[in-house]
């Protein structure tokens, strides 16, 4: 069952996403070459801790992983997908970063995610980020009422497989409000065996593409955590909760 939000829900949401997408901000602001992905999540921390809110990531129990989730953001590099740690690793130019941060704020979760340059970085990895952006922005202008999950999930895929990249499968978007991943599942590819579901407004999804420049397969590290594409390429990923309202839709997460 999909349990729509309250306007007042969704509200407080929006509060939280904001606050959320200016933490991101901040972190984004501090990525430059000689940075340790450790020193970008403390400092996420610090931001999270005077915010009013919580980092919902820290401490995340996954049913697939050996130990909880360590840090409040997700730092991905390169040809890491989702969920890579913090940890003593620079930053060097040249490296993508994804960064991942969820907030719970007054009990209701948001999400969001972008990818980014680190100094000057190759022509295929700026093309990378920016077909993942448009990726999920074009999904997300097409949310409204009535509208197909699945629509959604294809806008997304012709995205990238437009631009000659691909779609990783076996990771989804979600909904979100009451707890950091609830149903539905949000593929960002068509023809999985995933139920459909009919867009309604109250509805607050996370909706996530991650892109990869190679092949769509994936493997995680022996952390337990990091995901990385199985044939070495780069990866994309950018995140925004939104809420689909009785006109078509509002971003909770700028
Ligand atoms: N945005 C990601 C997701 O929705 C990040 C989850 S990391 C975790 O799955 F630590 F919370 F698991
Ligand atoms: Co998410």
């Amino acid at each position: 069952m999909i349990k729509s939000k309250t306007k007042r829900e969704i509200e407080i949401m929006k509060e939280g996403g904001k606050i959320l997408a200016g933490v991101l901000d901040s972190v984004i602001k501090k990525v430059k070459p000689g940075i340790t992905t450790g020193e970008l999540n403390e400092y996420a921390e610090e931001l999270i801790d005077r915010s009013g809110g919580t980092a919902s990531f820290k401490n995340y129990d996954a049913p697939w992983a050996p130990h909880p989730y360590p840090a409040a953001l997700c730092i991905s590099v390169n040809d890491e997908v989702v969920h890579g740690i913090p940890s003593e690793r620079i930053l060097k130019d040249g490296d993508i970063v994804g960064l991942d941060c969820g907030l719970e704020y007054k009990g209701l979760f948001t999400d969001m995610a972008r990818t980014v340059a680190v100094g000057k970085v190759s022509k295929e990895a700026y093309k990378l980020i920016d077909t993942t952006q448009d990726a999920l922005m074009a999904g997300i202008e097409a949310l409204a009422p009535g509208i197909k999950l699945s629509e959604i999930s294809k806008i997304i895929q012709d995205k990238v497989e437009k631009a000659g990249f691909s779609a990783v499968k076996q990771l989804v978007g979600h909904g979100v409000g009451y707890k950091a991943h609830e149903d539905p599942q949000i593929p960002n590819y068509v023809g999985g065996s995933f139920p459909e579901v009919i867009l309604k407004s109250g509805m607050c999804l996370a909706i996530e593409p991650m892109v990869n420049v190679g092949g769509w397969e994936i493997e995680t590290l022996e952390d337990g955590w990091t995901i990385v594409t199985k044939d070495g390429s780069l990866s994309g990923h950018f995140e925004h909760t939104v809420a689909i309202t009785d006109e078509g839709y509002e971003i909770l997460t700028q």
